[in-house]
């Protein structure tokens, strides 16, 4: 019996091993098992007109590129992403599978074959310009601006929206109207007044700063060298800063370098009140010739009201001060929580000496947690982490956010390891913020009149 069973054994692992080999004849190929890797990971940047370098739609084009492509999907280099998998779990997480990538290596392993181009699945269908499809409504800056050449720019247009009624937005996307010279851009709300649905607009943090310890040019702000320094602000930080504590309401939308456009959702959209302005504020990269842009945003109504709308409350430390060549310089902010929060995602910001990001939660019971750690920072890939479901985050609970630059010559990219550097607009400058998108968990502090006046109204209206 005994014989019978180990030999039953043997013979169906023989079967199994056998059954395998039949089913894939002659090794992995393009058109059936790589193609359909890459047309969802992939093209959506390494197309034409894309961001990556080649593309990757057809067999011609990437076939030289196979050896790279085995590299960086090995390495996981690509697709691009930067939490440590050891903390949280992100909805917008592209990594590939384990067996994705082995599927990737062996074909290249193979000699890369193209295989039956019976196989090839139909190429993703993709709207030019707008990653998001036609928007509902279309707002640009109201002029083709001219960028002269020189120097980085940060530039303001404030334009009206013409908003006869309030509207809620699931999705914006900001469309550069010239990639070469626009870096990013963020659209913030205006009112009039000055005030968003009754509450006092915080959104002083896309101005241009002023003050005692600011300097200006050009539309660029930076702290001053000799202002006073708080790298450390969850110790007693001195209460004259500005927001050091507390947050600040973040912008409307953003587009940053390697950021998808913004989605937030049709069951949680946000709100553009009636009359609203809308203020670009664009950064305008170095140019060596005369440019011209007029940058868009698209805007995509939400089917109807929300429960609870999407908003962003923004943590910025601007006191720290890097010394020249300090390779693992720490620089912290903490807030504490006033109201119960539902975290939705978080986008730290530096800039090219940033190093690596850490957002850790202490509950009110004093359980310590981190929900996310970007390590290495690429200033490159300015990312949104979303949270796979929100985070419940109780008041009273604590966010401590830690960030570490290398300002040393082994930094890849650091412009010059020779300067002491403090927070400023340009990208040689650095900078300390966290936009971080949340929904209210506790009673909605959103003007139940205002929800119910738009239910009555709320339906998707034309440009
Ligand atoms: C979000 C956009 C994006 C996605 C998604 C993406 N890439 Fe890239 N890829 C880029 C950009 C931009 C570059 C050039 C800059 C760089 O190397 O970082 C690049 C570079 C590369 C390179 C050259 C690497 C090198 O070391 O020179 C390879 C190979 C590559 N990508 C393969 C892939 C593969 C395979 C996937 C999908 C599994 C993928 N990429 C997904 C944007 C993307």
């Amino acid at each position: 019996m005994r014989k019978l069973l180990a030999f039953s054994a043997v013979w169906m692992t023989l079967a199994i091993a056998a059954q395998s080999t039949w089913a894939e004849p002659a090794g992995k190929t393009f058109t059936k098992d790589v193609a359909p890797i890459l047309f969802k990971n992939c093209v959506a940047c390494h197309r034409p007109g894309e961001v990556a370098p080649m593309s990757l739609l057809d067999y011609e084009t990437v076939r030289p590129w196979a050896k790279s492509i085995r590299k960086a999907v090995l390495s996981r280099k690509m697709p691009p992403w930067f939490a440590d998998p050891a903390f949280g779990a992100f909805a917008n997480d592209p990594r590939l599978s384990d067996q994705e990538i082995s599927t990737i290596k062996a074909w290249v392993d193979g000699g890369s074959p193209e295989g039956d181009p019976r196989d090839l699945p139909p190429k993703p269908a993709f709207v030019e310009g707008w990653k998001l499809g036609k928007p509902d409504i279309v707002i640009d800056i109201g002029q083709d601006f001219a960028v002269a050449p020189g120097n980085d720019a940060y530039e303001y247009f404030t334009v009206p929206t013409n908003f006869t009624e309030g509207k809620w937005i699931r999705a914006a996307e900001i469309l550069p109207g010239n990639r070469q010279v626009v870096h990013h851009v963020h659209v913030s709300l205006v009112m009039e007044n000055n005030k968003v649905d009754g509450a006092d607009s915080k959104t002083t943090a896309f101005r241009t700063q002023t003050g005692q310890f600011w300097e200006v040019k050009v539309g660029l702000s930076r702290v001053r060298l000799d202002a006073p320094v708080v790298d450390d602000a969850c110790a007693n930080a001195p209460t004259e800063l500005q927001n050091l504590s507390g947050f600040e309401e973040g912008s409307f939308t953003a587009m940053l370098p390697g950021k998808a456009p913004d989605v937030f959702g049709d069951k949680t959209p946000k709100w553009i009140p009636a009359g609203a302005k809308l203020r670009f504020q664009v950064h305008y990269a170095k140019v060596e010739t005369p440019q011209t842009d007029r940058t868009r945003v698209g805007f995509y109504l939400a089917s109807r009201p929300p429960e609870r709308p999407m908003r962003r409350f923004d943590l910025r430390n601007r006191y720290f001060l890097i010394p020249a060549g300090a390779a693992n310089h720490e620089v912290k902010r903490c807030y504490e929580f006033e109201s119960d929060k539902l975290l939705v995602s978080i986008t730290p910001h530096m800039h090219y000496r940033g190093k690596d990001a850490r957002y850790e939660l202490v509950r009110p019971n004093g359980r310590r947690e981190t929900l996310l750690y970007v390590s290495p920072y690429n200033f490159e890939w300015q990312l949104l982490y979303r949270f796979r479901e929100p985070i419940y985050v109780e008041k009273g609970s604590r966010m401590i956010v830690t960030f570490h630059y290398d300002n040393s010559p082994n930094h890849r990219g650091n412009p010059d390891p020779t300067q002491v550097v403090r927070w400023g607009d340009r990208s040689e400058d650095e900078m300390m913020t966290s936009w971080i998108e949340y929904l209210d968990a506790g009673p909605s502090s959103f003007s139940r009149q205002t929800v119910t006046e738009t239910a009555a109204r709320a339906r998707p209206a034309g440009p």
